[in-house]
């Protein structure tokens, strides 16, 4: 079976059961400053766990591209990936265990979904603690399903919650037991009679969170409204598993990525360990750098944030790719261009965004090749007894080795990097808000505290007032907003003059004292562009988005094409935000910079 085979069938099964599919959501959080990327299906939709409504309806299915860099040094094994896809079916306050338990058996089993032998599949489910009961609904449901099916109950576990939960994402938000389901990946003939957590063979295909509690700020488990499911199939993972691989990097989403690496570097794929691990790196991490850069939110190579993992994907791709042999000048965007290819058709931002990820590739490579060789020329002269804080700090400032690199040359050579004097010395170099931003590496997400959300409604105001000075050439090339501060990335090729930073502070602290109103509609795509909202437009399903337009109050009342013409800003967000501008009190903007080619960056704050 082909990639683009599971997830369209996938996508059917549950529109077959009335889902509404919907668009992968960006990879970059839009409002969530405790976390850089999108780490799985569930975290675009928090709102909508928590109750808001969801403008597609209740029942949803989508493939949602996600970012884990957790595990950054595990990846040139057989299963780990820092870009991948997973699949997943939502119930938001719809349907709840019946459905989804049933659902998943059915898709796995039966002919409309995957046809997968039943005799290798087993499940567990949630054994209870202090927090919350045994899932006994869960297991009987399942032994149900077994014993329908021939199947013994024994291949049911039932397991503690370090197996069987899932959430919150970050230290609060909505959480609850969840149903995972194995595939048996050894002989057909020696399926053992239960489920054995130890056992490498049995391997995890889907899971399936009953989402029924929201874990509070004093870490209590309270019940939420509406009882929700959230299930994630990873597709590299399954694809492998149902065409009976055990390498993912042997299925169709990575063999013409590891095709071009043979080629170019002469080298076999399985040739020696060592050349597999460094194809499997490349693959991954060129993969994941041009989707990243190629998102909507796109971001560049830089040295903080996202920005630091996309330089460290690509430069840890290099130097792997000089490992293996290759000498050729530019070569990383040729992976780059395989992906565009394979992937375009699912995700259009990625083609249209193609020249923009070449480019940048292409700048990234240039910059760390004029140092690489001095680079490793100088670690190696280092290297005998350890590496110091300092020294390491030198590799990284001057030859652009970022701290894990110089770590795994390190571990190579089994001398050992003094990782916290690395610190110490980044930190004297370095400016309070990127310091905040480790933080962020740890992953969680954020409350949409009363200050965050107003930043957010003033970045609405931001990108007008900037169109509206600057030109209609502006638009938004990212966004990262913490409860201090807000951060907007906008492409505009020059800097800005005083005046002009001027007169868009005026502008937006006009629309506060006008005391506009923001309205939030529900619009179909076409609907929004034809409104001239601004936004991501890429959507192949034709779903319904979130449109919040700030305006004048009398256009509160009666909401018309006419009147919203006239509004200060409109823009396809999915929220939240204030309902008054009045109370965002001063704007003010504190740095005008340059992000990347062709993107400037403005740090902007309220004050009151
Ligand atoms: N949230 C769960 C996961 O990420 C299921 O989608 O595994």
């Amino acid at each position: 079976m082909t990639s683009q085979d599971l997830r369209q069938k996938y996508l059917d099964f549950f529109k077959n059961r009335n889902h509404v599919v919907i668009s992968s959501s960006s990879l970059i959080p839009e409002n969530d400053p405790t976390v850089l990327f999108t780490t799985a299906g569930m975290h675009p939709l928090v709102p909508y766990l928590m109750g808001q409504k969801h403008p597609s309806g209740t029942r949803l299915v989508d493939a949602q591209k996600c970012i884990r860099t957790g595990d950054i040094e595990e990846v040139g094994d057989v299963t780990h990936h820092t870009f991948f896809e997973m699949m997943g079916n939502w119930s938001l306050g719809d349907y709840f265990k019946t459905e989804s338990i049933n659902y998943s058996w059915k898709f796995l089993t039966g002919s409309e979904g995957l046809g997968l032998d039943k005799n290798r599949i087993a499940v567990s489910v949630f054994e209870g603690d202090d927090d919350a009961p045994f899932d006994a609904e869960a297991y009987k449901l399942w032994s149900d399903i077994f014993t329908a099916n021939g199947l013994s109950v024994e291949r049911i576990a039932k397991l503690p919650k370090k197996n069987n939960w899932w959430g919150p994402a970050g230290v609060t938000g909505p959480c609850g037991p969840d149903t995972e389901i194995f595939y048996w990946t050894g002989e057909a003939t020696q399926v053992p009679g239960s489920f054995n957590d130890d056992n490498d063979s049995w391997v995890e295909i889907w899971n399936n969170v009953f989402m029924q509690y929201n874990k509070n700020e004093a870490g209590e488990f309270e019940p939420l409204a509406q009882q929700n499911v959230d299930t994630g199939l990873g597709l590299e993972r399954v694809l492998a598993v149902i065409n009976g691989l055990s390498d993912n990097y042997q299925t169709d989403l990575f063999a013409g990525l590891i095709k071009k690496i043979e080629e170019l570097s002469g080298h076999q794929y399985g040739e020696t360990p060592e050349a597999t691990r460094a194809m499997r790196i490349i693959a991954d991490h060129l993969k994941a750098a041009a989707f990243i850069i190629g998102d909507d939110r796109g971001v560049t190579p830089s040295n903080s944030d996202q920005g630091y993992v996309v330089r460290r994907l690509i430069r840890r791709a290099i130097r792997y790719g000089r490992q293996l042999g290759i000498t050729q000048d530019l070569w990383i965007k040729e992976i780059a261009i395989i992906a565009i290819s394979e992937y375009q058709s699912i995700y259009p931002e990625f083609k249209k965004n193609e020249a923009f990820i070449l480019d940048n590739l292409d700048k990234e490579e240039g910059k760390f090749n004029r140092t690489l060789e001095k680079g490793l020329l100088e670690f190696n002269k280092l290297s005998a007894g350890g590496i110091s804080g300092e020294e390491a700090f030198n590799l990284y400032q001057s030859y652009g080795f970022p701290l894990e690199i110089t770590e795994e040359l390190a571990k190579e050579k089994g001398v050992a990097v003094d990782r916290a004097g690395f610190q110490a010395e980044l930190k004297k170099h370095q400016d309070l808000s990127r310091t905040a931003s480790a933080g962020r590496f740890k992953g969680g997400l954020a409350d949409s505290g009363e200050e965050t959300t107003k930043l957010h409604t003033t970045a609405h105001l931001l990108l007008a007032a900037l169109r509206r000075v600057l030109g209609d050439h502006v638009t938004q090339k990212g966004s990262n907003i913490t409860a201090e501060r807000l951060r907007l990335d906008f492409a505009h090729p020059d800097k800005m003059t005083p005046d002009q930073i001027k007169q868009v502070e005026d502008l937006v602290n006009g629309a506060i004292v006008s005391d506009f109103q923001v309205i939030c509609e529900e619009l179909s795509l076409d609907e929004a562009k034809k409104r001239g909202a601004m936004g991501v437009f890429d959507s192949k399903y034709g779903e319904k988005v979130k449109v919040y337009t700030v305006c004048h109050a009398e256009h509160q009342a009666g909401v018309t094409p006419e009147n919203l013409v006239a509004a200060f800003s409109q823009e396809i967000c999915g929220g939240p935000h204030v309902e008054n501008t009045g109370i965002l009190g001063h704007f003010s903007i504190q740095k005008e910079e340059a992000s990347s080619a062709g993107v400037r960056r403005i740090k902007a704050v309220l004050t009151k």
